[in-house]
């Protein structure tokens, strides 16, 4: 029987620590052991990089969003174990606005939900960082820019934010997968930018990742074929390697504040949150100009809200 994460830290009933980078003050250059690390391991783990301000402000704001949301003129329910449910309306529509998506367990046999609306939103994307003021504020400026800019986006383009609850008790599993799968260009150059906005532990599901597999090849890509019938999102098996077992996976347990930064083809995964504390995560994905980004990937821009960069205003 395969094993699962949550099988795996119930066996090593001890937390096993993620090799923390501490902060580098310059990050228009990487340390060499950031360096080291990024080619070696395929991700970098940056415990401060937002300051508690800015943490408690983004956090803040995901109430806001939550607070104001009427679950009635929704039904969108987010679901990585059943990708035709979430290949809606809503979701092509969320790229270029906020939407909220439910967690999976949040209704009940009827279809009612049955936890408080605060405790049922499994994420909200995917446009925030470019309409919502606060997420704007949190997702520009020189220090992202600088770090794109030395894992090599020269000149990044920030298509996607998600704001990602892990609720207590009933926040989904969020099995192995690959970024890329969503974010292709020619060449491949997507790169994940996940904050944590609360301490992601073991027992609330922080990331596990797949260390050193980041020049694994893509197994699957997510497309949008476009018809006479409308558009249909399916996921598409490109390359039969097999997923990582939970034996090779390295857990990332992150207190509030930290950047975990990564590579589109870095396997990576996180348990269901059988805890009582949630995880508020905040991720943003970025590709390159310079690549052709496909006209397949669910996620486009109109003329109406082009794609930007990391730098803060309009201006790339
Ligand atoms: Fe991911």
């Amino acid at each position: 029987m395969a094993v699962t994460v949550n099988d795996r830290y119930r066996a090593d009933n001890v937390p096993i620590a993620p090799k923390l980078v501490p902060p580098h003050n310059n990050f228009f250059m990487l340390s060499p052991e950031q360096q080291r690390d990024w080619l070696q391991d395929g991700y970098l783990v940056l415990p401060g990089f937002k300051a508690a301000a800015d943490v408690t402000a983004a956090s803040q704001r995901a109430a806001e969003l939550v607070e104001a949301f009427q679950p009635a003129t929704h039904t969108g329910v987010f679901s990585t174990r059943d990708r035709s449910r979430v290949a809606d309306a809503a979701l092509l529509a969320s790229a270029e606005a906020v939407h909220c998506f439910f967690e999976e367990e949040a209704f009940d046999a009827q279809g009612q939900l049955c936890v408080e609306k605060n405790r049922a939103i499994n994420k909200i994307g995917h446009a925030l960082h470019d309409l919502d003021p606060v997420f704007d504020a949190f997702s520009h400026g020189p220090e992202l820019a600088a770090l794109a800019l030395s894992l090599g986006l020269k000149r990044p383009q920030v298509w996607q934010s998600q704001l990602i609850f892990k609720q207590p008790r009933i926040g989904g599993e969020v099995g192995w997968h690959q970024d890329g799968s969503f974010f292709a260009s020619d060449p491949p150059t997507v790169l994940t930018f996940w904050f944590a906005l609360e301490d992601a532990t073991l027992d609330n599901g922080c990331l596990w990742v797949h260390a050193g597999a980041q020049a694994s090849p893509l197994r699957e890509r997510y497309v949008c074929d476009s018809s006479p019938a409308g558009k249909r999102l399916q996921m598409q098996p490109m390359d039969t390697t097999p997923w990582p077992t939970m034996d090779q996976a390295t857990p990332l347990p992150v207190p509030a504040g930290t950047l975990v930064v990564f590579g589109g083809n870095l396997p990576h995964c996180s348990a269901p949150n059988r805890s009582e504390r949630s995880r508020l995560a905040y991720t943003l994905h970025a590709t390159c100009d310079r690549a052709r980004y496909s006209p397949l990937n669910w996620l486009q821009r109109s003329s109406a809200l082009p794609v930007r960069g990391f730098a803060r205003g309009t201006a790339k």
